[in-house]
């Protein structure tokens, strides 16, 4: 937006710190890259990103290689963790003083059904007010700005997952060069990474399990063994810098606009981890959405603005489709009985042989195009 000359107020509910320090996903498709590229942001991405042309899937006793740059003409996707990101954008805004508030508290979104909505929020213990013409809610799934549309103007979607991801971080090398997303008759595995020195690991696990039972030997024991001794050779331990469990759920509320409120992002839908998709999806969000208010502040009209929702659901559906897909193929669910598992077994079968079906999983997980 202020590439386009429009003067923008950032809100952040929480100090800078915290948002560089939370550890989230890491996986950029091609999109999120350009976007940044666009942005002139790209520079550490260009020397730290590890790009990756393909992925792995391990179920039983094998293990097979999708080559998605070969099934996409060219495309890939980047390993560069979401802190850094933040950190980029951060530094970006500093540097063009684009004004960010971090530790807005109280923050709270009036008048959108008017042509002048206000934005309120505390600082320090000092109220602060700013009109505006646009806000766009781009303040994830337990911000304000989805809850500011009336409920009687929103409908949601929703799926829970009965598991979570214990998630692992270690400043070890990884087992592997690509990631490796394991099917184990225990549970779901991944294999993942930061960089060439640090290693992201995944099980899944209970939703509500302990995490105090799971010390850092367990946690290595359990991926191991998941990931089958020919991936588990690779597996070099470490104390884990961070662990956590993380719930799955797919949701989507729609419309993602109410008068001058605009949603994007976690604040209008939610996907399983499973794919790396979220931050993506939050990145075609704002670029679709940057686009329609350029267009407006250019030329006065609202049509872009107005097919801002239909536009953007269309693909996060598409997104949501791939995620829960991906979950139900890679999982092992509570109620699933032995014909579940064989149709399980089936599809990971069919997927290791069947060029087709790798270049449509491959064309999904570069991340579709913006249409
Ligand atoms: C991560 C990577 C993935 O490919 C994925 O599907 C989920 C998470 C990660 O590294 O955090």
């Amino acid at each position: 937006m202020r590439q386009a000359g429009v003067d923008c107020l950032v809100l952040e509910r929480a100090d800078r710190d915290y948002v560089e320090g939370r550890v989230r996903a890491g996986i950029l498709e091609q999109i999120t890259v350009d976007l940044m590229a666009r942005l002139g942001l790209d520079a550490r991405l260009r020397r730290e990103g590890l790009t990756h042309t393909g992925t792995n899937i391990a179920y039983g006793d094998e293990l097979f290689r999708i080559d998605m740059a070969g099934l996409t003409e060219g495309r890939t996707v980047t390993v560069y963790g979401q802190q850094e990101v933040m950190k980029d954008l951060f530094d970006s805004a500093e540097q063009s003083e684009l004004p960010i508030v971090f530790a807005a508290r109280d923050v709270r979104l009036h008048g959108l059904d008017t042509a002048h909505p206000c934005v309120t929020w505390r600082k320090d213990g000092v109220d602060h007010a700013v009109d505006c013409d646009f806000i766009a809610g781009c303040d994830g799934s337990h911000g304000v700005s989805r809850g500011s549309i009336p409920a009687d103007a929103r409908t949601s979607f929703e799926r829970v997952y009965p598991f979570g991801w214990m998630g692992v971080i270690a400043d070890v090398p990884p087992c592997a060069e690509e990631l490796i997303y394991c099917n184990h008759e225990r549970g779901f595995a991944l294999a993942s990474m930061r960089s060439r020195n640090r290693s992201r690991y995944y099980i899944q696990c209970a939703a509500d399990e302990p995490l105090e039972a799971w010390p850092d030997e367990r946690f290595w024991d359990e991926l191991c063994l998941r990931l089958g001794p020919v991936t588990a050779r690779g597996v070099v331990r470490g104390p884990a810098s961070e662990k956590s469990i993380a719930p799955l759920r797919s949701f989507v509320s729609e419309p993602m606009r109410y008068g001058r409120l605009f949603l994007a992002g976690d604040a209008a839908h939610i996907v399983p981890p499973t794919g790396a998709k979220g931050l993506n999806l939050a990145a075609a969000d704002v670029i679709l959405l940057s686009e329609a208010l350029s267009d407006f502040y250019r030329t006065g009209s609202e049509t872009a603005l107005e097919a801002y929702s239909q536009r953007a659901l269309a693909r996060v559906w598409k997104a949501e489709r791939f995620s829960w897909w991906f979950t139900s193929l890679t999982h092992r669910f509570p109620q699933m009985d032995a014909f579940d598992r064989r149709i399980q077994t089936a599809e990971l079968a069919y997927m290791r042989t069947s060029p087709s079906a790798q270049a449509a999983f491959a064309e999904n997980y570069v991340g579709l195009p913006l249409e």
